[in-house]
């Protein structure tokens, strides 16, 4: 790299979870420097490289052929670089260049262009991970979470697995009124039994498409979780369903941000008083700033109209947390509340009520955000599913 716009699109992809396990090694030169480099040593899996300024296309296209030369065979080049030119990057591509951004480039498009060498064609698209926190204790974020999951199980027919993460007390199960296997814990044990079987086996089936993996809820099981099954059973699940909901306990530990961080949307559950909003400003803080190209978090300010005392207005909250909350729910006693204490969904209690409403307008969001891409698993993993740069020309004959 030589140039400050292809440096700073290399670093903002990077820092993007979808490329986070990607290490990434920083060289001044173009691709006649990348050339001396890679004749003394193996090339890596992924070579990002930027043309030199000034230089033509006929001189351009005679550096990469000089460049394929030195790298090994299961290298893949991306190649940036400021010609803007369909015949380049036809050539380019016949070359067996995996792809051309033209600079200035928006950093998705180079991470989709990473993710696109990753994507096994075999496989079906993943599902959608949706992340619920609470702000505090109470907030209702289990209760949305299982709301949501009902949803969107009915509105997409996808399968809907609902991961009840709050370990030693989580209450999923009673929210759905199931009496399900504890189903989180055996395959965070042991991730590789996540199989097309699996949501028969180790999850409670609770409607129709809606499965949920519910916690021991028991003292004597730890809260903590290991980031790296979580992660391996995250991937695993989003292979086999179309959207995973992971309902989090408000443990501030690396495994939680970790989820938080990687997951495709997530929903900050908060209640207007004064504990949640220096919690949900903090949370908000960290989730805009690492997930900066992603949505912003949905925050849903429940339980308006709770406290008798010393509640927070809408507009107080949202001026205090510096983000306006995309959804609010007032406290129903005979809405959502009673609805938990049957065990039963909203729509079945109280069909018309506003908060049945606000979550099936919730659970739309994520059904018509776009559709996921699959793979910061995959591109962790350090294996290209594409052929590579040699292995591409070899095949063209
Ligand atoms: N809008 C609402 N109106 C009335 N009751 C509500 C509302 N939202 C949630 N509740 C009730 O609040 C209680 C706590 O909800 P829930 O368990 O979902 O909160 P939580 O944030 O997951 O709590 P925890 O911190 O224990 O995980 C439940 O009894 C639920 O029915
Ligand atoms: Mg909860």
């Amino acid at each position: 790299m030589t140039s400050a716009a292809a440096g700073a699109l290399v670093d903002q992809a990077f820092a993007d979870r979808r490329l986070f396990k990607m290490a990434l090694a920083r060289r001044p030169g173009g691709p006649a420097e990348a050339r001396s480099r890679y004749a003394g040593e193996t090339s890596p899996p992924l070579l990002l490289v930027e043309a030199p300024a000034g230089v033509g296309i006929e001189a351009l296209l005679a550096e990469i052929d000089a460049l394929a030369e030195t790298c090994s065979a299961g290298t893949n080049l991306i190649l940036l670089g400021t010609l803007n030119d369909v015949t380049l990057y036809r050539n380019l591509l016949r070359q067996g260049v995996a792809d051309y951004l033209v600079l200035p480039a928006p950093p998705m498009r180079l991470i989709e262009a990473i993710l696109d060498l990753y994507r096994d064609a075999g496989k079906r698209p993943a599902g959608q991970v949706i992340a619920f926190i609470g702000a505090k204790g109470g907030c209702g974020n289990t209760t949305l979470a299982c709301h949501v999951g009902h949803q969107l199980a009915h509105q997409t027919q996808a399968d809907v697995v609902v991961a009840d993460l709050d370990l030693p007390f989580g209450g999923a199960d009673l929210a759905f009124n199931l009496e399900a296997p504890v189903g989180v814990q055996s395959i965070l044990n042991d991730p590789e039994r996540i199989d097309e079987s699996f949501l028969q086996r180790f999850s409670g089936k609770v409607a129709e498409h809606l499965y949920l993996l519910a916690a021991p809820g028991s003292a004597e099981v730890d809260a903590a979780v290991s980031g790296v099954a979580l992660e391996t059973c995250v991937a695993a699940l989003r292979q086999q369903a179309g959207y995973v909901i992971l309902d989090l306990p408000r443990v501030w530990s690396d495994w939680v941000r970790q989820a938080l961080i990687t997951a495709d949307h997530v929903v900050v559950t908060a209640i207007p008083d004064l504990v949640a909003v220096r919690n949900t400003r903090n949370m908000l803080d960290l989730l805009v700033t690492s997930r900066a190209l992603d949505q912003p978090p949905t925050l849903v300010l429940n339980r308006l109209g709770a406290a008798r005392r010393g509640e927070v207005t809408i507009r107080d909250f949202a001026a205090a947390v510096r983000f306006a909350p995309t959804l609010t729910i007032a406290e129903e006693p005979q809405g959502l509340g009673l609805a938990t204490s049957l065990g039963k969904m909203v729509h079945e209690v109280q069909r018309g009520s506003k908060a049945a409403l606000a979550i099936r307008a919730l659970a739309a969001r994520f059904v018509s955000a776009p559709p996921p891409r699959p793979g910061h698993a995959a591109a962790g993993s350090g294996t290209a599913t594409a052929p590579g740069w040699l292995a591409r020309l070899l095949a063209k004959g």
